[in-house]
């Protein structure tokens, strides 16, 4: 808190003033600092939503049997090199990299899966037994241009499971995405799901790829004259429209699947009936990052502009041992917080404070107590030491609609007996702190 009555506008307006750098004088630097472009503070009124949020989510994935596995901030800016892939605009783009004080480069996250990845080899999980279904939300970063759903520092949460081949895996995340989305009132959502091919089938797809974009390529945009000699698939991502008409016209993955990919693809498919979760298979479903096989889906809203994929996910059956681990399978999904928010309908219940107004000294120590007394049993106490009236305390208390008043004062503490005042009611009750106490747990 700062005693300056202006707002955070009018402070940053009254320091247009050129400061010379090189001043000693500590009052001239005046320039108060500002959030990074891209990144955002959650504050107290909106923490509260994405709090719930958590909550639910953690609770939704535990009914599924996953549990949370958290890992670092940062990692080697290898695995994302060779788990993201390097031909994905995360990597060539968008990473923020930097170089320790020990010479190592690292790379803030820009997505979570090549951790998990990372930290189950590390620890042999895979050897343990137990159902390698993972889930975590936190922080992911990268450096693209911020706009409404696009931010440089934003949350995901990530679900992942391993050595689970079957397609039904697949279908119940799906479900499980539509679980917690329900239970969030997030509306008018589609489900797109298609098969992206594996080490087998999917060179002869690329081939017939590189061929019809190399049959247009003056036509292609420079970014996808260039995709189309590193990976032909991401042209399907382009978001120039001249690209995308040219990209209707390109043959589809569905007639290039292996037969094991065909399979596949068709279980999920009758999974997803069979979970009743309705869906649109689109051909043309690549996703931004390498590292995907068989299945990919995404699930997105009409709600949103043009960010409008509330999350995203697929089959990543080579990752695991392409980082010189054992050969275990993975699937999962992340979702993007902020834009699932955007969208939400969740309503926290707003908090039940209790306010304590005291007069005087000796009614602040037992003030003091007695807030100490309730918090201990799980009643929210707000106490603020500002000498205030009683009818101050009262305004106060409005102002911050508190649910509930406590009054101390000399008499109160003579008689061991105090007032608590229900805010919404009006109504006014004496008692001891133990007969209050009962009073407020029954509330
Ligand atoms: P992704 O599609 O890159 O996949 O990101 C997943 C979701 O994160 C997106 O659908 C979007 O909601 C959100 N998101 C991505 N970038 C931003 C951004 N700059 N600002 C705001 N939200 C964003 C992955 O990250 C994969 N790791 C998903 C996965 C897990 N695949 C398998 N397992």
């Amino acid at each position: 808190m700062t005693d300056d009555p202006r707002s955070p506008k009018e402070i940053a307006g009254s320091h247009s003033t050129v400061v010379k750098p090189s001043s000693l004088d500590a009052k001239a630097i005046l320039i108060p600092p500002q959030a990074i472009k891209g990144t955002h503070d959650i504050l107290p009124g909106e923490v509260e939503k994405w709090q719930a949020f958590e909550s639910l989510a953690r609770t939704t994935f535990e009914l599924y049997g996953f549990r949370e596995l958290r890992a670092p901030v940062f990692e080697p800016t290898e695995l994302f090199e060779k788990g993201t892939g390097a031909t994905s605009d995360v990597v060539t783009k968008e990473m923020y990299t930097f170089t320790d004080k020990g010479g190592r480069s690292l790379t803030l996250r820009p997505e979570y899966t090549p951790s998990v990845v990372r930290a189950i080899i590390e620890h042999r999980l895979d050897l343990e037994g137990a159902p390698m279904r993972y889930y975590y939300m936190g922080p992911m970063f990268r450096y693209d241009k911020p706009q409404k759903g696009r931010y440089r520092q934003f949350h995901q949460i990530d679900i992942e499971v391993f050595g689970e081949k079957d397609a039904a895996v697949d279908a119940e995340i799906i479900e499980m995405a539509h679980a917690l989305l329900g239970k969030l009132g997030v509306t008018g959502t589609e489900t797109l799901v298609n098969s992206v091919g594996c080490r087998a089938c999917r060179p002869a797809y690329s081939a017939a790829l590189r061929e019809a974009a190399g049959k247009r390529r003056a036509e292609l945009c420079p970014d996808c004259q260039r995709k189309a000699g590193t990976n032909p698939l991401r042209i399907f991502d382009c978001k120039v429209e001249a690209c995308r008409e040219i990209a209707r016209t390109f043959p589809l993955i569905t007639d290039f699947l292996c037969e094991e990919c065909r399979e596949h693809f068709a279980r999920l498919r009758t999974y997803l009936d069979a979970l009743g979760v309705a869906y649109r298979v689109d051909p043309r479903l690549v996703r931004g990052l390498d590292y995907y096989t068989k299945t990919t889906f995404e699930i997105v809203t009409s709600h949103l502009g043009a960010q409008n994929a509330v999350l995203g996910g697929g089959r990543y059956d080579d990752m695991m041992k392409d980082f010189g681990g054992p050969d275990v399978c993975g699937t999962g999904f992340a979702m993007g917080m902020e834009r699932v928010l955007s969208v939400a309908a969740i309503a926290p219940a707003p908090k039940k404070t209790l306010y304590l107004a005291y007069l005087g000294d000796e009614a602040k120590r037992a003030g003091l107590e007695l807030a100490r007394f309730l918090r201990g049993s799980g009643v929210e106490c707000l106490v603020e030491y500002k000498d205030r009236g009683m009818k101050a305390h009262f305004g106060r208390a409005n102002k911050l609609q508190a649910a509930w008043v406590l009054i101390v004062g000399e008499n109160e503490i003579k008689a061991g007996r105090f007032g608590l005042k229900d805010m919404a009611s009006g109504r006014q009750i004496d008692g001891t702190r133990e007969e209050l106490l009962a009073l407020l747990r029954k509330d």
